[in-house]
């Protein structure tokens, strides 16, 4: 049988399940290992409607950049925890909308970086790079961002479904302030996040975090508000993924999440 796992780097680690490899798993991708399909498995058994929470998530992720890059009119981006490549990259819906805007992607693991080309391809009149970074330093991410993008005008910062990563919410909201600081008035942040409203995504949570894997910090949603304090936050406010200026209607509704996402304006 052919095996279906990405090629091994001697810098990937396929002995613990990761993060990025079980989302693209949920997604439908092809770029993980046993161990990510088992630990991924073994949480839709606890939890389905993960993969609801993994596609609402990306559907608010196309529909707010398409929001940035055409109401809003910001032409660069910093895509911090971007994960795999996957349909619809924050650069392919940027720039379908503003062929001239400039993307730099984080994230800090190896199989991402790996796999970077795919996400490195631009319109001849912008431009995408990535830098592999830790969150944890977001001083070295704008130091390094800055080698892409013009620090002095407005760059919408993202953060999509990546904070939780961050073990302390004190931290994570440490690093939502550092780098908007560092950005011109007229940035933007847009993110997602897991709250802990839901009694079996906790528990789906909990096992996961007890595999090994890099653990995911659930929420309380008044914390996913507290990250837009200071912003103007866009309507319709931070509300459910599945509510975010959704633009069709699924029969019998949308499958409902408790992620929380929005999107707000620096001053
Ligand atoms: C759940 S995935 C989300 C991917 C994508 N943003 C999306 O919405 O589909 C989280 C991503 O954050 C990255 N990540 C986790 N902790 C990080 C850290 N401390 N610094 C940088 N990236 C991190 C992981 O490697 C992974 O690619």
């Amino acid at each position: 049988m052919a095996d279906e796992s990405p090629k091994r780097s001697p810098l990937i680690d396929t002995s613990v399940p990761h993060s990025a490899r079980i989302w693209n798993y949920w997604l439908g991708g092809k770029d993980n290992y046993p161990v990510d399909r088992e630990a991924g498995d073994q949480y839709l058994r606890v939890y389905p409607g993960i993969v609801n929470i993994a596609r609402n998530g990306r559907q608010f992720l196309r529909r707010s950049v398409r929001y940035l890059a055409g109401e809003a009119g910001v032409r660069q981006f910093l895509d911090c925890g971007t994960g795999l490549p996957t349909a619809d990259n924050t650069h392919e819906v940027a720039q379908r909308v503003a062929p001239d805007s400039h993307i730099v992607y984080v994230d800090h693991d190896p199989l991402v970086l790996e796999q970077a080309k795919d996400l490195l391809t631009s319109t001849p009149e912008g431009a995408t790079s990535y830098i592999q970074a830790d969150l944890n330093d977001p001083a070295e991410i704008l130091g390094l961002a800055s080698g892409g993008l013009d620090l002095d005008r407005p760059v919408a910062l993202l953060f999509m479904g990546v904070l939780g990563h961050v073990d302390r919410y004190e931290d994570a909201l440490s690093i939502v302030r550092t780098l908007m600081a560092g950005l011109a008035p007229g940035s933007y942040l847009a993110l997602y996040d897991s709250t802990d409203a839901d009694a079996a995504l906790n528990q789906a949570q909990q096992e996961y975090d007890d595999t090994g894997a890099v653990p995911y910090r659930l929420r309380k949603p008044e914390q996913i508000k507290a990250y837009f304090d200071g912003l103007d936050v866009a309507e319709p406010g931070v509300v459910a993924c599945e509510d975010w200026r959704p633009e069709t209607q699924t029969p019998g509704g949308s499958p409902r999440t408790s992620t929380l996402c929005g999107v707000g304006r620096k001053p």
